[in-house]
Formats: C-alpha cells, structure tokens, sequence
C-alpha cells in the first residue's frame, strides 16, 4: 500500500486550485504568488469533469496538461482530483435515469454539483471511464504527489431514494438478512403489523404519514454509507491500475452525519478532513479542535491532512464571519497541533463568478494588498519553521465515545424529548475537557480502551451488547467510564435492551432507572451533595433531563435537591473492579456543574493536566512540541516551560509567555 506522507518534506500548504475559473496570464501570477507564499501542494481538477471530457468519450486534457506542467516548473506539487462530485451537463441528459431523488419524491435538477444517484449503474461506468483516462494520463507526471477522489461523499447526495437506489437497497438488506424473516425479526415489524412479506415490499425510508420504523431508516442510513464507499473503492481501484501514489478523499468530520467515517477510514491511504468554523458559536475554535481529534482518532491516530479550511469568511452560513486578526493562524496551527500534517485552503484564488464568489480564499478578491495576503505568507513561513513535527503522534489519556449509528438513531423521531441531540452532549464535556486542558482521542465503544485512564460516553443511547461488554471490562480492569444520561437504552436494531434503563449499562453503572422524567424547555432543577439540606455549592444546575434513578451497587454523589426526582440520586460512582464508573442523570453545563464533575472526575482516574492556567489557553502536545494557543486578548504565563521556540527562535527556561491571540510552540 502507498504510504504517507505525500510529499518529501515538510508539512503541505496550500488549497484547492481551480485556475480553469482564470486566464493564462493569471496563472504565471498565482504560481508567483505561491512560492512567495511557500505553498507546496494545491488540489487541482476537482470540478473538472464537463472539462476534461466536454462531450462523452471525447478527452481534452490540455488545460490540465498545461496546468500541471507549470505547477511542476515552480516546484509546486499537485493533489490531483477525479472530477466526480460534479458529473457533465451532458450526462444528466444522456442518463435520466442517474438523477438524484430526495426523499419527497423530487427529483434534483443540474446546474449545481452532486446531483446524481450514487448506485446509478450509468454514474459507475461514466465516473470508472474519466478515472481511467485521468490516470492513464498523469500516473506518471512528475508534479503529482497523490490523488484526491471525488469531493466530500455524501454531502448533498448522502441519500438517494430513486427507483435503482430502492433495488440496490433491496439487493443489500437481502445480503445482510439472508432471508426476510430475519429482516423482520430485527426491525421488529410485528409493531403496527408491518411485516413484510418479502424483499420486494421494502421501500426506503421515503416521506410517510407518520413515524417510520427505525430499524428500515438505520439500515438505510448503513447502506447508503456502503453506497458511497463502493463509489470511492471504484474510482481508487481504476486509480491503482496505473499510480502507487497515495490515494484520499476529503471527509467532513464531524459535519457531514450520514458518512460513518469509522467505516470509511480503511479505505483510504491517509485520511483528509475539511473543517470549517461555525460563525455563530461563542468558542468556535472548541468545535474545530474537537473536529481534529475526532479526525486523528479516525486516522487511527495517524497523521492526517487538513484538505480545506478558510482564511475568513465562508458564503454558505447565515452570517459569515470574517476571521479576527490571528484566528486564521491559531485555526490552522491547532489542526497542525492534533495531528494534521498539512495546511490546505478552500480555495487559493477567490473566484469571480458562481456560488462560492464571497467565500475567502488565500488570494482574496482585494488582492496582496490586504491583511489576507499578508497572514497567508506568515502562516507559510511559519509551516516551514514547524516541518519538524510531521509524522509525530499525539498522545491522549482520556478517550470519548462516538458512535456515528447512535448519532443517526438518537435523532429519528419520537424520542422521550426533542432536547436530546447526540452532539449536544458530547460538546458540553468536550468542552469541560478542552478547558481542563485535557487532550483527548474519540473512540467507537468497541475499541481497545486500554490506553486510557478514562473513558466518557455522552451520548451513546445506541450501544452494542458487545460493546457494552467491553466497557464493563475495562472497568474492571482498572478503567474509569464516566457516562451521561440515556446511554446503552437500545441495540444496533434501536430495539430496547431488557429490564429497567439503562439495560446495557446497568451492571457496569450499579444503577436502574425506573422512568423517564424530561424537563421543560428552559426547566432547570437544582443538584446538592446526599442528604444534605442544602444545595451544593457551588450549585449545580441541570437541564433537559432527570430520571428516578435507584442504586443498586452505585453510590450518589450528588442528588436531585427539586424537580420531578427531588431526594433522589442525580450524579452516581460504582466500584468496580479495579475501576469506576460514573453516571450522570441530566444535562450540566460547564460553570453549573460540568467542569466540576469533570474535574472530580479526572482527578480519580489520575488523569495528569496542568493546573492553574486560564480556560482560553489551548495546550496541546504533539511529539515533543508543545503546542500553546491563546485565545483570549490578554497575554499568559505557562510556568514549567523549558525548550526552544520554534516559531519565534526564543529559548524558554522554566517559562512561556504567549501574548494575546498568539500561538508558541515549544520543542521540549
Ligand atoms: C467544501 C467544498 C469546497 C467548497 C467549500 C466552501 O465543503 O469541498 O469545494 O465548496 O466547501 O466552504
């Protein structure tokens, strides 16, 4: 297998390149521009297809040819895409019948990207032949360090509810069941008597009078995933008659919910993330960091590449932000720092015309004349200083579980509350985490958790019997689980495990719920310590949620002090083993009561973290670089400091300051 990374050196930077959009005397400019900038890789061609091959069957490889030769003759190395994501005008006229069909029963019109029918036999055959000719064209161009498939699976086609879409779905669940009555038995379609009679009679998951069988719209859910896989696996393959260079595609993690991207991950030779930053949030820069160790855990804790971010604003949010002075270079720096081995940018040159005309790029519309431009040339000169990290890991002592399917079940209709969001919860203790400065990795609740000291599980209402049994192990074999409310209620079929909730967790717990009792919008109930008379203090305040909880080998640690389960338990702890393993009956927040859960939390499991520093200082270790990012506008201190500053040549004795908005990196 081809290996990683892709280049001979250093950490890649640069973005995607569409100089199609561009005359001639521009590119001798944008390539000028990149080795001013220090840019080392662009991802050309990705939206190339109606280009390369205006008319089916006929090729025009000449704007390609002439692009990568220039690229080659400034040093420049090239991702080079398959143009797939965006299929010729032409063949959606040729082959009506690869049209993408939403769940209403529209279909999806042209003029846009991603709209076909990933199990369209005609997109197979069409996508397989430019791949071929794309590869049997430039496997051996010198600028060509890897290949970057398709663009972002399953973004706006995750789901195609088409007549082909409707057999192949059929032909898959025929695959996993074998026979119907297995069917039938796992989607428990005894309830509202809609068992079917044979294959034949499913039909996806199309717009109904009222709520759906859920066994049918995860099942669909895991085919569509398998849909796409087999479309990228298609395109890679072709790739490999012709190229040992490495091959990826772009994913969106977390962004993008219907790509299980555990599922993807072997596939590719080294995972790619986009990320870009959601405006609206008060931290956003919690969420991306949250994106990159999600994205390196799913990298098996690899490096990984960075395939887009932005210098500023995006054009597709409601309000789009431009980035504050320094935020680009903390973003970018903060995906280096959790493990990404490039910098890459959607997109190098701003385009005049189509949809994407606001969207920031690396050269913005006001040209080199701007504080764009001049951030862009630091950051490289900056990626350069930082070449020695490549290939280091990060290590992390605290994992937290994420489980895609458990995404996808927690939000089908009719749950006990329209609160319960699986990203909800797992953001609120991410975020306790990152500002405890505690570093973690995600992890499927099926993986080795033996590394970590702890383990938090937020939102794992869907939860394997084996699964299960693997948490249960690794507390009694010395392991810390700390869980959140309606977690392990229900299988892989969304059917509910037996006896009192939370079934699959009520061993591992030491607790039984008898009943649910979900809080009113804005509701919120009070927590203190057991059996004292008055609230905790600090308090603790809890919403969405509280449930009567009963011990049953557990002990509280704090309870309800109102609401619908007042006197009961609300926070439990159960020895077991060699471990403990802690429950949590609502939703606290970080200052009412989360961080300090976490913190009492972290402490018992021995988990190691610096102390005393403020909760706007990002710290992250990677290798023997200590990466410090400080997001706050005021200057900060870190004591215990000693090494080199590889991005400002300072020596740190025993002492780091990090001035406002700055970043320092530090080789220990
Ligand atoms: C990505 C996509 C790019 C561009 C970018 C804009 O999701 O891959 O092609 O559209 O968004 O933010």
């Amino acid at each position: 297998m081809p290996g990683y990374p892709v280049l001979p050196e250093g950490l890649a930077y640069g973005g995607d390149y569409n100089p199609e959009q561009w005359p001639e005397e521009v590119w001798r400019e944008d390539v000028r521009l990149m080795r001013e900038a220090g840019v080392t890789l662009v991802t050309v061609g990705v939206f190339n297809w109606g280009l390369i091959e205006p008319r089916e069957g006929e090729y025009d490889f000449s704007r390609l040819d002439r692009i990568l030769d220039l690229l080659h003759s400034a040093g420049v190395y090239a991702d080079l895409a398959t143009p797939t994501s965006s299929p010729p005008t032409w063949f959606r006229r040729r082959y009506p019948g690869s049209r993408l069909v939403d769940r209403e029963g529209h279909v999806l019109g042209g003029g846009s990207r991603h709209s076909f029918c990933p199990s369209s036999p005609d997109y197979a055959a069409a996508s397989e032949r430019v791949v071929a000719a794309l590869a049997a064209r430039y496997a051996a161009h010198p600028a060509v360090a890897m290949w970057h498939v398709h663009n972002e699976y399953g973004w706006a086609n995750a789901h195609c509810y088409c007549a082909t879409s409707t057999e192949a779905f059929r032909a898959w669940l025929r695959e996993r069941y074998g026979d119907v009555g297995a069917l039938n038995a796992a989607w428990g379609t005894t309830f509202w008597g809609l068992t079917y009679g044979s294959f034949d009679e499913v039909e996806p998951p199309v717009a109904a009078p009222v709520g759906l069988l859920t066994g049918l719209q995860l099942d669909f859910m895991r085919f569509s995933v398998d849909a796409h896989i087999a479309c990228f696996r298609r395109e890679r393959d072709t790739i490999r008659r012709f190229s040992d260079l490495p091959v990826t595609t772009n994913f969106m993690i977390p962004n993008c919910k219907p790509m299980d991207y555990w599922r993807w991950a072997a596939e590719v030779d080294v995972v790619a993330n986009d990320h870009y930053l959601d405006s609206a949030r008060a931290d956003p820069h919690i969420e991306l960091a949250m994106a990159a160790d999600l994205t390196r855990s799913v990298a098996g804790g690899r490096p990984w590449m960075l395939m887009e971010h932005s210098t500023g604003a995006v054009n597709w949010q409601p309000r789009n932000l431009a980035k504050r002075p320094g935020e680009m270079r903390r973003n970018t720096l903060a995906h280096v720092a959790r493990g990404s081995d490039s910098a890459m940018f959607f997109q190098w040159r701003a385009s005049r015309y189509g949809a994407e005309k606001f969207h920031s790029a690396m050269v913005p519309h006001a040209g080199t004349d701007s504080r764009i431009w001049r951030d862009v040339v630091a950051l490289g000169a900056d990626l350069r200083a930082l070449a020695e990290v490549r290939g280091a890991r990060v290590t992390a002592e605290v994992a937290v579980v994420w489980d895609w399917e458990s995404y996808w079940a927690l939000e089908f209709e009719w749950r006990p509350s329209a609160d319960l969001r699986f990203r909800e919860r797992i953001e609120a203790y991410y975020e306790a985490l990152w500002r405890e400065h505690v570093t973690v990795d995600f992890v499927h609740s099926s993986a080795d958790l033996s590394p970590y000291r702890l383990v938090v599980a937020p939102s794992s209402y869907l939860l394997a019997e084996a699964a299960a049994k693997n948490l249960h192990l690794y507390v009694e074999a010395g392991g810390h689980l700390l869980v959140s409310y309606f977690s392990g209620i229900v299988d892989e079929n969304d059917t509910i495990h037996p006896g009192p909730y939370p079934g699959a967790l009520r061993d591992v717990l030491g607790v039984a719920v008898e009943e649910f009792h979900p809080l009113r919008e804005h509701e919120t109930v009070m927590l203190r310590s057991p059996g004292s008379p008055e609230v905790s203090q600090p308090a603790a305040t809890g919403r969405i949620w509280s449930e009567r909880v009963r011990l049953a080998g557990a002990e509280a640690v704090r309870e309800f002090a109102d609401g619908p389960d007042a006197g009961h338990p609300a926070v439990t702890r159960h020895d077991l083993g060699a471990g403990s393993a802690w429950y949590v009956s609502t939703a606290l927040d970080g200052e009412s009561g989360l961080r300090d859960l976490v913190a009492e939390v972290l402490d018992h499991a021995g988990v190691s973290r610096p102390r005393g520093l403020p909760d706007t200082l990002e710290l992250v270790r990677r290798g023997d670089h200590l990466f410090l990012i400080n997001h706050a506008d005021a200057p900060v201190t870190v004591d215990g400091v000693t090494g080199a500053g590889v991005l400002d040549g300072a020596a740190y004795d025993g002492s780091a300051t990090v001035p406002a908005g700055g970043v320092v990196v530090v080789r220990t």
